[in-house]
């Protein structure tokens, strides 16, 4: 009689020895996932890239004199005179719309912001001129205008 209680207490004790044996293993398990999913997240670079600064508008030709083109999708409006050639930011120096062409240069239609051909605040909110952009030549012939470059106010491109 005591013999089969010890029985029943031993085999008690071996199963619940099983099952911590088998719940630590679990959570061994689970912390060493946890740990190669974090070092795998971790190296996998974050960074996000906008859309680039410098890019192609198109060969001089396209641009006659006289022209003021403005290119919405990248907010510039491309200046040419003669044989000079310029790129004049058409984002508003206010709240950030893009301004439109007008007779006498530029105008904002968010809050009636105006500019003159040059970009000078001449009405409204805006604190800052129309910022002008490097515009340059590349080896294949295409214009470049690169936005990440802030040129001073009536500095052509002779082409
Ligand atoms: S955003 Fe152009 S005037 Fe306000």
């Amino acid at each position: 009689m005591n013999s089969t209680k010890n029985d029943v207490q031993a085999s008690n004790e071996t199963s619940r020895r099983n099952l911590l044996s088998w719940l630590s293993s679990v959570a061994l398990f689970g912390s060493a996932l946890v740990s190669v999913v974090s070092n795998l997240v971790f190296i996998k670079p974050r960074a996000t890239y906008g859309p680039p600064t410098r890019f192609a508008i198109g060969k001089p030709e396209e641009f006659p004199s006289g022209a003021r083109i403005s290119l919405e999708a990248r907010r510039v409006c491309v200046v040419r005179e003669g044989n000079k050639v310029a790129a004049i930011a058409t984002t508003c120096t206010h709240l950030g719309c893009i301004v439109g062409l007008s007779e006498t240069g530029f105008a904002c239609p968010c809050h009636g912001s105006r500019f003159d051909q040059d970009g000078v605040v001449t009405g409204g909110p805006a604190p800052k001129p129309l910022p002008w952009y490097k515009i340059s030549l590349a080896p294949n012939g295409d214009l470049e205008v690169d936005t990440a470059l802030e040129v001073k106010s009536g500095t052509y491109l002779n082409i």
